[in-house]
């Protein structure tokens, strides 16, 4: 048996994934919610997130200044801290709602306990996260979270192409600066997401439940 740090090393030096042979439209619409399907089991090599990220940082953000930061827990206590907090914030959020209003929504429902339940055991959490250079958070903060979230969309997108899968997560920002705290993230730097990552059970996923276009569109006005 190889120490873990020299497995961990081996598996960094393993380049890189292979692509699912998805269209761009295909890529944009089947990128779901994976909670049920992460494979917890199969361990995710640093290397794919690495390769993943090089290409989420292609995103865009305001004047380019990349202030983004993507703090990648693999420690297993550290996940399970993060895990706690999250669990928390996700079972007073669920005792403060009125309950699913459809069979539709019970299923999301009951796939968000799911990972509340086995956030610690999902290989990978990556935290999306963005210095602000102490800049006052108010008004409108379009600019700032811009600056940010697309490249953690493109994150995932990059991660499904390569058979891994995602769920974007926030509940566990109720306890932000703890988790600042615990991971050591600096005063000014603010987290935006948590994408819990592993393999997908599975590669074949199909579009999601969504309005009509006809009731979100709206052309030259209101
Ligand atoms: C801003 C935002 C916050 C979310 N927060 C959580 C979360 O904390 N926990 C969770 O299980 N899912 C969370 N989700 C995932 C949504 O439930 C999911 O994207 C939505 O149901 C659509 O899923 P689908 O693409 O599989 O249809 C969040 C999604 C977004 C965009």
């Amino acid at each position: 048996m190889l120490p873990i740090d020299i497995v961990d090393i081996m598996e960094d030096e393993v380049s890189v994934a292979e692509l699912l042979p998805l269209t761009p439209d295909e890529l944009l619409s089947t990128t779901r919610a994976v909670r049920r399907r992460l494979d917890l089991s199969r361990p995710v090599p640093l290397a794919v997130i690495r390769e993943a990220l090089e290409v989420a940082l292609q995103a865009p953000s305001g004047g380019n200044r990349q202030r983004w930061h993507w703090i990648v827990v693999t420690d297993p206590e550290l996940k399970a801290q993060v895990a706690s907090y999250y669990r928390r914030s996700h079972l007073a959020y669920r005792q403060a709602g009125a309950g699913p209003a459809d069979a539709a929504a019970a299923r999301v429902t009951a796939s968000s306990d799911y990972l509340r339940e086995v956030l610690a055991e999902v290989p990978v959490l990556v935290i999306g996260a963005i210095s602000t250079g102490d800049a006052e958070l108010s008004g409108n903060q379009a600019g700032l979270w811009g600056s940010l979230l697309p490249a953690a969309w493109s994150l995932a997108l990059a991660l499904r192409a390569r058979g891994l899968g995602t769920t974007w997560t926030t509940l566990h920002l109720r306890y932000e600066r703890e988790v600042a705290e615990l991971l050591g993230l600096p005063a000014d730097v603010r987290q935006g997401v948590l994408l819990p990552v592993a393999y997908t059970k599975g590669t074949d996923f199909r579009p999601g439940p969504r309005v009509d276009l006809d009731s979100v569109l709206h052309v030259n006005g209101w």
